[in-house]
């Protein structure tokens, strides 16, 4: 491991807007538990709940270092690592774990996962969130099956547009939202069979249209509650609708007596919750690999930062400027 003691990161003293980011070049390297191991990070990549952890709205304990995913190289192993695992120093790794906007992160050998050669450092970092997320939306929280309708709000997004493409390979009819002309080009290069620009036109009175009048059999959102409402409205009688984030703000009120009108399924996922025991991890990243390695998953990686530019990449991000996927480069 590095002779240094300390490293450079992104860290945060108190919660609020972007500027409460901080580098900062004398952060101490984490020290690893024995379960751990220390990666050296090339690449993180910037995430909705990066911004959520700031602005107060998923407590954290301060001061923290920002970030939740991440890829780069082992450079120690705790002692009680499983050598079952197969984790050694200099392999190249993808984490889903707390401080990874910063030049080292230590976390659990439980949730790291080896890169094959087809995957890049580059791409790893920017796959775990998202395309863990995305993966586990489309197989736990609502199976899609072939011949379903989905209704993918988002679709040009970083988590959309994954969740289209995966929709699309499981067999399904995929409608996808978007706010603009440009991004509905992005959401069709992802797969959607039918696209929705939200600002031209009334979402629920085309889902109706392409439904024949039913809805969809799944409602993917992660807008939260600026379209909860429009989300309830189009999914169909025992349909499901997956409520997965808070681009808009959280939803705050919701009469549960609504779903008994269709007997609609309501599901708020969390990634971790899905991923929590080991065969869970493994099994779904093992299927995620398997989908990138063979080209039917493809990571829309669509601009990189360099780590004094993590507040710029975040506004960007809540500013609803970006599609795909946005890294932070913090070495090579
Ligand atoms: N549950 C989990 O474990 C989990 C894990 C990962 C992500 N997520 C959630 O997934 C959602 C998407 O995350 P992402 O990183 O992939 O972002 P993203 O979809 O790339 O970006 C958010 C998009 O949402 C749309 N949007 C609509 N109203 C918005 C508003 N008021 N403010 C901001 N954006 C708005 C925008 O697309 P248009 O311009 O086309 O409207 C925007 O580009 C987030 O809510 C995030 O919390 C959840």
């Amino acid at each position: 491991m590095s002779p240094s003691t300390t490293m450079e990161a992104v860290r945060f003293h108190s919660t609020g807007d972007s500027s409460v980011l901080q580098l900062e070049n004398n952060v101490p390297i984490p020290q690893i538990a024995d379960n751990e191991v220390l990666i050296k990070v090339e690449y993180a990549g910037v995430n909705f709940v990066d911004t959520y952890q700031r602005s107060g709205l998923y407590p954290i304990k301060l001061p923290a270092v920002a970030g939740r995913e991440g890829a780069g190289t082992i450079v120690e192993v705790g002692r009680e690592v499983p050598l079952s695992f197969h984790l050694e120093l200099g392999d190249r790794v993808a984490v889903f774990a707390q401080g990874t906007l910063a030049q080292y992160v230590a976390a659990s050998a439980e949730s790291i996962l080896k890169l094959p050669s087809s995957v890049s450092t580059r791409v790893g970092a920017a796959v775990m969130l998202q395309g863990l997320t995305a993966w586990t939306i489309v197989r736990d929280a609502h199976d899609v099956q072939k011949g379903q309708v989905i209704l993918v709000q988002a679709a040009a997004g970083g988590t959309g547009g994954l969740i289209v493409q995966m929709c699309k390979h499981l067999g399904a009819t995929v409608i996808g939202t978007v706010s603009t002309a440009q991004k509905a080009e992005v959401a069709k290069q992802h797969g959607c069979d039918h696209v929705i620009i939200y600002k031209e036109r009334d979402v629920l009175t085309e889902v109706l249209r392409l439904t024949d009048g039913k809805g969809c059999h799944a409602v993917l959102s992660g807008i939260g509650q600026s379209t909860f409402a429009t989300d309830l409205a189009s999914t169909r009688r025992k349909g499901t609708l997956v409520s997965y984030g808070n681009s808009s703000g959280p939803v705050v009120s919701f009469k549960i007596l609504e779903l008994s009108k269709k007997n609609i399924k309501l599901v708020r996922p969390t990634l971790a919750n899905y991923i929590q025991e080991r065969e869970e991890f493994v099994e779904r990243t093992k299927e995620l690999l398997d989908l990138l390695s063979r080209n039917i998953v493809s990571v829309p990686i669509e601009k990189e930062y360099m780590i004094d530019q993590v507040g710029h990449a975040q506004d960007e991000l809540t500013g609803q400027k970006t599609t795909g996927k946005l890294v932070v480069k913090i070495a090579s």
